[in-house]
């Protein structure tokens, strides 16, 4: 089932028809319907906790910027996402650097633009901050990710707090890190941080490592670091076999679970990313070949994984329909990309007639999908247009 506004998006009735606009592309693209973004940003303001969009899921200029303006803070794990989000119009003070392989230049660079938390995943990380920070002469501000060793029930590749993941400060590894933080002024423990995993649909994934953490945080206040902030992260799903109509009506539960559960005064960061963007993105691709198989009849399109690679990274769905619907049975094809590789398919679909040229939109692709997006066998990045208050851009 398409939502309205995935309706409107494709049949024109809003200010903007895509059947038209498609006309004169010549390449598939990404159209981003801001307005979505923007709601649910309003939506995760309401939460009362500080909310800092994880950029890593789309770092598209307009959003930024757009986010920004709402009063979201930013959640970096680069130094080309820091750089991004500061010409985007994020204070130092708006953002959170998290990432596990932030190094010297990194590190160097945030500390010098005074942000506003360093989130360290390891003790080395930890013991190179307090050395750059003490060769500058200023006092970092940080918190430490802790793996809480939570299996969150999502796929295994982005599961990010399995006892041998590679992300976060192994929960048992926390007792030396504070006794080493004793002695050391260069760094002032904020707070502590979590996230672990993504696409998460349970939110009682969420209540139980709020409980987790909450009580970490009385443990190491007890201990004599005077926290202020507890940082839960992201990862709040989506249903991407359905359209996001229901979405926002989830957000008080996930809130609850969030914000109820910690039983703390701590100062309370969300850093969502897919929830904010994954709606609001469709990836318009043409059909190159419906080509006959054996048993199965391709449809050729000219987007693979080089323009989404969620398929092929972890079996992800996206719902596709095409722009043209034509009357008459539905028929399956097997839906692929033009990449000289196996993977690179969107899977089965059950759709209205295809013919070469027509146009599909492959929804729900706002997050981690031009992000990822790259050049294998020479294809081009596809261009984003984003719609907002009736202005359609590229950048
Ligand atoms: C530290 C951190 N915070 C936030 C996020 C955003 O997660 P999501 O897009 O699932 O909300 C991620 C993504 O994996 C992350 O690694």
């Amino acid at each position: 089932m398409l939502s309205n506004s995935e309706w409107q998006l494709i049949e024109g009735a809003t200010a903007w028809p895509l059947k038209t606009f498609v006309q004169n592309q010549s390449r598939a693209f990404y159209v981003y319907d801001l307005s979505d973004a923007r709601d649910r940003a309003r939506a995760f303001k309401k939460s009362g906790a500080r909310v800092h969009f994880a950029v890593k899921a789309n770092s598209h200029a307009r959003l930024l910027t757009m986010l920004k303006a709402e009063g979201l803070g930013a959640d970096v794990v680069s130094l080309g996402e820091l750089v991004k989000a500061l010409a985007c119009g994020f204070a130092p003070e708006d953002v959170i650097f998290s990432g596990v392989g932030k190094g010297r230049e990194e590190l160097s660079f945030a500390l010098q633009k005074r942000i506003f938390q360093i989130n360290v995943e390891s003790f080395e990380e930890l013991q190179l901050l307090s050395r750059l920070a003490a060769e500058k002469g200023v006092v970092a501000d940080a918190a430490v990710r802790i793996n809480v060793h939570v299996a969150a029930p999502t796929h295994k590749n982005i599961q990010t707090a399995t006892e041998e993941s590679k992300f976060g400060l192994d929960i048992r590894q926390l007792p030396d890190v504070l006794t080493w933080l004793k002695a050391q002024s260069s760094v002032r423990l904020k707070g502590l941080a979590v996230h672990v995993g993504s696409q998460i649909m349970d939110v009682g994934v969420f209540q139980e490592v709020s409980r987790k953490m909450g009580d970490l945080y009385r443990e190491v206040t007890a201990a004599g670091f005077p926290l202020e902030r507890l940082d839960l992260g992201g990862g709040l799903g989506i249903d991407y076999h359905k359209s996001g109509d229901n979405d926002l009506a989830r957000l008080p539960e996930y809130f609850k679970a969030n914000l109820e559960n910690h039983g703390t005064n701590a100062q309370i960061l969300l850093e969502p990313g897919r929830f904010i963007v994954a709606r609001m993105g469709v990836l318009i691709a043409q059909v190159v070949h419906v080509k006959r198989g054996v048993n199965l009849q391709f449809a050729i399109l000219n987007a693979g994984m080089n323009a989404l690679m969620r398929p092929a990274l972890y079996q992800a769905y996206h719902r596709i329909e095409p722009l043209t619907l034509r009357p008459g049975p539905r028929q399956v094809y097997n839906v692929v990309g033009p990449l000289c590789e196996s993977t690179d398919t969107f899977g089965g679909r059950e759709l209205p007639e295809l013919r070469p040229e027509d146009w599909v939109a492959i929804f729900d692709a706002g997050a981690y999908g031009a992000v990822m997006a790259n050049t294998y066998n020479e294809m081009q990045i596809p261009a984003q247009w984003s719609l907002l208050d009736g202005r359609l851009e590229v950048l």
